[in-house]
C-alpha cells in the first residue's frame, strides 16, 4: 500500500519534470541544491496561495484574473524568459510604479501584498501564468 503511493508520487514527479526542467536547463541548473525548481508544479502554487483572490478568468475575485495578467505581459514581454523574471520580482516586492496591469486594477483592488514563497516556487508559477495566455481571449478581464 505504502510502496504504491511512493511509486505514484516518482510518476507524478518524472511527468511533472518537462514542464519545468527547460528553465532549470537555461538558467544553468542549481541554486541551492534545488533541481531548477524542477518538479514544482506551478498550477498547485496556484492553487494553494494565488487563487483566493486571483480567479483564472474573468469574473475576478479580489484581484485580476490569471488570463488577463498572462495577456498583459505577452504583450509587454517578447520573451517568456523576461516576463517570469519580471513578474517574480514583482511578486517578492509590489510596486504600483511596476505594476504590467492597468493602473485601474490597482485602483479597484489595491495593491497585491509581496509573496515569501522560495524562489523556484516564483518561478514555477511565474511561468505556468505566463503558459496559461489565451488568444480567444479578447478586450478586457
Ligand atoms: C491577497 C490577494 C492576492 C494574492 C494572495 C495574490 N495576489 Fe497577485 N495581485 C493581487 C492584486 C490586488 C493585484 C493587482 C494590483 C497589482 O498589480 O499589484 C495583483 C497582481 C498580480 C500580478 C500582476 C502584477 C503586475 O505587473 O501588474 C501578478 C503577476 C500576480 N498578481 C501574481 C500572483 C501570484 C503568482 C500569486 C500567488 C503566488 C498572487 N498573485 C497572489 C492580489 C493578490
Amino acid at each position: 500500500m505504502k510502496r504504491q503511493t511512493v511509486f505514484l508520487v516518482v510518476v507524478l514527479l518524472f511527468f511533472s519534470i518537462p514542464v519545468v526542467a527547460p528553465f532549470g536547463v537555461a538558467r544553468g541548473g542549481a541554486p541551492q541544491g534545488v533541481p531548477g525548481g524542477a518538479g514544482i508544479d506551478g498550477e498547485a502554487v496556484y492553487r494553494s496561495h494565488c487563487l483566493v483572490c486571483h480567479s483564472l478568468a474573468p469574473p475576478p475575485k479580489a484581484a485580476p484574473p490569471i488570463k488577463g495578467l498572462a495577456k498583459h505581459y505577452r504583450e509587454a514581454f517578447a520573451s517568456r524568459e523576461a516576463g517570469v523574471a519580471y513578474m517574480k520580482a514583482f511578486m517578492k516586492k509590489p510596486d504600483a510604479s511596476k505594476a504590467i496591469c492597468h493602473k485601474e486594477a490597482i485602483e479597484r483592488f489595491g495593491l497585491m501584498p509581496a509573496m515569501t514563497l522560495p524562489d523556484d516556487e516564483l518561478q514555477a508559477v511565474a511561468a505556468w501564468i505566463w503558459d496559461q495566455f489565451d488568444p480567444a481571449m479578447t478586450g478586457g478581464h
